[in-house]
């Protein structure tokens, strides 16, 4: 199936469909702008002809009853359905407020805040590849004096369960961010990304599982409030390995999976797309990828120590999000998508929901961990037919 990735032209304003159909509709696939040296986030890519009709879809002036049975206890974090944003894809929370209704919204996840200010790498730091996503931002942010003088105030006025993305080069630096951020009771969980390389040996906290266990630990001593969010990197060779040094750290929910290593090369210079080199893949690509990670960490790892997780990775409707939940997610977060239709998390919730009523199920929890493997249900996750 032929995907294209979908982005609002900066200069028309109107929707490139992720699938031959939206963009059918569309009208022919314009080339996009890319060189300017920012993040990616919607609120700048939405260009003013879109706002309008976003708005009166969102309809804000109702009543945004939750409905019971989308409500879950994620490892006691209380969220009004189990989807979430993705880190890094929604900025702050003030770029997404005149297009997404966080009232609506099971939980949001800021941009990964780390203890300076950095401005991340040189552009190109954002590549559309087929079904996805190439990005190496390289964790530009604010820092965390600025986040909390100019980010905060926003955050305490949102109607959701907000977790703050924490990244870092240092053991200290996790501990000292998450020990400022635990301070406040606007933010629900701090969730870590341990995509970074330390700084003391070269090894990424999230590929080392003797890393990850002592910077998780380190950071978990320090909170008093915010529930300890563990998201897992899935470019190693045994997530479950990450996953459980993960929970002995004392992770209380893991969130799997972050963007997986990947190249673009431009065929008429031979030179790498990205100034970076590589970046990370996100979007449809990785979806089967991530399903399969969410799998195995759910079956060997998550189930059996009674640890919720938070599943990503590709995910574009209410279907996908099924698949996340019956292979072992409690909730799901939507990254890439959101740069397609920042209302997505919304329609996923009410797709969950009229999936319950034409089933007849009682509960989204009812889903989590489902999926039936009949005689393949004695062999271990990581068994396979080699093709
Ligand atoms: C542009 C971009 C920026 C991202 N920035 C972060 C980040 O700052 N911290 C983080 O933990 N993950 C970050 N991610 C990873 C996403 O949160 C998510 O784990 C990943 O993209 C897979 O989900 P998706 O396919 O729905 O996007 C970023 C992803 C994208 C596309």
């Amino acid at each position: 199936m032929a995907y294209a990735f979908t982005r609002v032209n900066a200069s028309t304003g109107y929707v490139i469909g992720w699938n031959s159909a939206r963009r059918d509709q569309a009208g022919p696939r314009k080339k996009v702008d890319n060189s300017s040296p920012e993040t990616v986030t919607p609120g700048r890519a939405l260009t003013a002809p879109l706002r309008p009709v976003m708005l009166a879809v969102m309809d804000v002036s109702s009543d945004p009853t939750p409905d019971p049975r989308l409500r879950v206890n994620l490892g006691g974090l209380d969220l009004r359905n189990p989807v979430l944003t993705a880190s890094g894809t929604c900025g702050y929370g003030p770029e997404l407020a005149d297009l997404l209704d966080y009232r609506r919204l099971g939980g949001f996840t800021t941009k990964s805040v780390t203890l300076e200010e950095r401005p991340g790498n040189d552009p190109q730091r954002v590549v559309e590849v087929r079904a996805g996503l190439l990005n190496a931002i390289g964790l530009a942010n604010v820092g965390l004096q600025r986040f909390l003088v100019e980010k905060l105030p926003f955050i305490r006025t949102m109607p959701t369960v907000v977790l703050v993305n924490v990244a870092g080069q240092r053991v200290e630096d996790y501990v000292a961010v998450a020990a400022a951020l635990d301070e406040h009771a606007c933010i629900a969980g701090i969730e870590l990304n341990v995509s970074c390389p330390n700084v003391a040996d070269g090894l990424s906290f999230g590929t080392n599982p003797v890393r990850l266990r002592q910077v998780v630990a380190a950071v978990r001593k320090e909170l008093r409030r915010a529930k300890l969010v563990v998201k897992l990197s899935p470019n190693v060779t045994d997530i479950a390995e990450l996953a459980r040094a993960a929970v002995d750290g004392g992770a209380q929910i893991l969130s799997l999976v972050n963007t997986y290593v990947g190249l673009s090369i431009d065929p008429d210079t031979w030179r790498p797309r990205l100034a970076n080199v590589t970046g990370g893949l996100s979007g449809p690509a990785i979806k089967p990828l991530a399903l399969y990670n969410v799998h195995r960490v759910y079956r060997e790892v998550a189930r059996p120590a009674g640890i919720p997780i938070i599943g990503m990775g590709g995910i574009q409707n209410a279907a996908d999000a099924v698949e996340f939940l019956l292979a072992g997610a409690a909730a799901v977060a939507v990254g890439t998508t959101l740069f397609v239709d920042p209302t997505a998390p919304l329609k996923i919730a009410a797709g969950l929901a009229e999936y319950l009523t034409a089933r007849g199920l009682p509960h989204v929890a009812a889903l989590t961990g489902q999926l039936q493997l009949g005689a393949a249900e004695n062999c271990t996750p990581t068994a396979h037919v080699p093709s």
